[in-house]
């Protein structure tokens, strides 16, 4: 459906679980312990299922989930096939740490899975380690092979280039892309969480660096996914590379998604309020909660709320953590 900017959102992000493995330092800030949700507060693999039908019934086609650590749940390949055997559901893809798909990265793919996007800021072992809290960077390389030679041909790598942190790796991250025939994309750092403590790359300097050490960066117009990424490849055409640049140049104007929290506030924008608590609406019937839906999606806020902090501040204290990036 259409919202009353125009806007057709057929994307919904749903955050599975707000724990997570991992401490990257631009998303939890350190030293903080998390307040996560008590394990009767998330939403059931079926209240999931019945979000999705109706979410599917307004016009959702696209479902991604995320975390926190969506592999943190039991429940992941069951929630992956279920969700894909709902009626107009065309496409359930994930995005992870990746940590866990030496265990999950197999099932995931047989249950069928349509992408996975990892994260993966360094290819430094011990830079690993210090960004993550976690000495885990040969676990996600071998996530990586189980989905590859599983038969999943649609992976990404998500960045987010920090200064004097990550930002020497940029080229070699390239580099791995091309050899492992993957997808890379640079995500602006938000001012969200750990983020407020750290410089991000803009895209002008990822570009100068690349084209420095790559060659010319080409327009690539094709469409790579769903999200708000713009591609580009290099001369040689063997790899593609993505821009989120949610802050420099956003793209609120086309954004096509909502989000659910794990424990079900819908969300009509990464950061601009708290949402709608749709817990009050999951025990009613699917017309009730579809009509709940339906004039939320309509009213979806114009653009985020990022560069108004004070105020979000007041209406926002989730971290990307706990609302699934
Ligand atoms: P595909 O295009 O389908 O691969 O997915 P995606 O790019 O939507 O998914 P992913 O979960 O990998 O998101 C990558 C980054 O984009 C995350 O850091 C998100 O925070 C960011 N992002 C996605 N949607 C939005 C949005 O609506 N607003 C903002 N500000 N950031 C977003
Ligand atoms: N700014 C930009 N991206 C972030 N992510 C987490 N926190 C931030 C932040 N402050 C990214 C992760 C992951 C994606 C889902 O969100 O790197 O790839
Ligand atoms: Fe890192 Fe994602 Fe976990 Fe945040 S939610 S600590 S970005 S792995």
């Amino acid at each position: 459906m259409h919202d009353l900017e125009g806007r057709e959102v057929d994307y919904l992000r749903i955050s599975i679980t707000d724990r997570c493995n991992l401490r990257c330092i631009y998303c939890i800030p350190q030293g903080v312990t998390l307040a996560c949700c008590k394990q009767n507060e998330y939403l059931t693999k079926e209240e999931l299922f019945k979000v999705v039908k109706v979410a599917a019934s307004v016009g959702i086609t696209k479902v991604k989930l995320t975390g926190g650590e969506p592999l943190l749940r039991k429940d992941i390949v069951a929630l992956v096939k279920g969700i894909k055997a709902i009626e107009g559901i065309q496409q359930v893809t994930l995005t992870t740490n990746g940590i866990l798909l030496d265990t999950y990265g197999k099932a995931l793919v047989e249950a069928g899975i349509d992408a996975v996007n990892i994260s993966l800021d360094t290819l430094n072992r011990k830079k690993y380690a210090a960004l993550t809290g976690y000495d885990g960077l040969s676990k996600v390389l071998k996530g990586i092979h189980i989905l590859k030679e599983a038969g999943l041909k649609k992976i990404k790598l998500n960045t987010v280039p920090l200064k004097d942190m990550n930002e020497q790796e940029i080229v070699e991250l390239v580099q791995f892309a091309k050899q492992e025939q993957l997808i890379l994309r640079f995500i602006e750092l938000m001012p969200f969480g750990g983020g407020k403590a750290f410089l991000g790359m803009s895209k002008q300097e990822i570009v100068e660096t690349l084209e420095r050490n790559c060659g010319t960066l080409i327009p690539y117009h094709n469409t790579l996914g769903n999200g708000p990424a713009q591609y580009y490849t290099l001369q040689t055409k063997d790899v593609k590379i993505g821009f989120i640049h949610a802050i420099s140049q956003h793209f609120c104007s086309t954004c096509n998604r909502i989000r659910v929290t794990c424990e079900g506030y819908l969300k009509l924008c990464l950061h601009s309020n708290k949402g709608i608590d749709l817990k009050p609406y999951l025990a009613s019937s699917e017309k009730t909660l579809e009509e709940v839906m339906r004039q939320a999606i309509q009213n979806k806020p114009k653009q985020h709320q990022f560069n108004h902090v004070t105020q979000v501040q007041q209406l926002e204290d989730k971290m990307m953590s706990q609302i699934g990036g």
